[in-house]
């Protein structure tokens, strides 16, 4: 496990923007998995940048994101679908066919899973992960639990997903949906390089927990103590506990 450490959000989004260039140039038609959420939105952002620049080129590169809610389109605002359109995907080169999402408005939630697998099973795996972590622990929507799932599957949210998520329902609560299809713990531990980014006071218990503390299902980040190529990338703030 490598932990940088940086001064601040920009700082921390250049790195891990950085680490995910580095993958790109080094392999152009890799594999990237991607996640939404607060986290990342200035990685995205400063990729954009360097695209905008001629620094970088996704023509070659596919994408696989971690989850999506069930029951959401593609078109709703808040389908993980429209937040990587807006915050990478349109902007930058990637083929339109290139990009994969699990398809929340499957309502066959076993359909949706299998037919989601297949796509990472074809596509030969992850080169590289990015992740954001939850303030129980959670990666991509594998909550607490008392076993660590291995393929994607779908999750009913937990009381604390649904309330650190209403932010973007309008602060109500109501609107969040309460299941998500998402990628399991077992494909994430098989991409060949991982990248946690995490910022903000809000997330220094829970680093301190999956990282230092005991390896358990019930803090899912916590196995990726065990992968052998992790990145923690956090702020100042997210990292001030260890
Ligand atoms: C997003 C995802 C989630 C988030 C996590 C942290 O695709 O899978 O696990 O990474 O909830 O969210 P933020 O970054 O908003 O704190």
């Amino acid at each position: 496990m490598k932990i940088i450490r940086a001064k601040d959000y920009n700082d921390l989004s250049r790195k891990a923007a950085n680490i995910i260039s580095a993958q790109v140039i080094l392999k152009p038609n890799c594999v990237l998995g991607l996640a939404t959420g607060g986290s990342p939105v200035g990685t995205y952002a400063q990729l954009v940048d360097w695209y905008n620049k001629g620094d970088l080129d996704f023509s070659e590169v596919t994408t696989v994101n971690l989850d999506e809610y069930r029951g959401l389109p593609r078109t709703h605002d808040q389908s993980y679908w429209y937040f990587m359109q807006k915050n990478l995907f349109e902007h930058v080169n990637v083929r339109p066919d290139a990009v994969h999402v699990p398809d929340g408005s499957n309502p066959d939630a076993e359909a949706a899973c299998k037919a989601y697998d297949q796509i990472i099973h074809d596509l030969g795996g992850i080169d590289l992960q990015l992740l954001g972590i939850g303030p129980d622990g959670h990666i991509g929507f594998n909550e607490p639990a008392d076993h660590f799932p291995l393929g994607t599957h779908c999750v009913d949210l937990t009381e604390s997903t649904i309330e650190a998520n209403k932010r973007f329902f309008g602060g109500n609560a109501d609107l969040v949906p309460k299941q998500a299809y998402t990628m399991g713990v077992g494909t994430i531990m098989q991409a060949r390089k991982v990248l946690m980014v995490a910022n903000g006071k809000g997330k220094a218990e829970i680093i301190k927990q999956a990282f230092f503390g005991p390896v358990t299902p019930e803090v899912p980040a916590s196995i990726l103590q065990m992968h052998p190529d992790f990145t923690l990338v956090g702020d100042e703030e997210a990292l001030s506990l260890i």
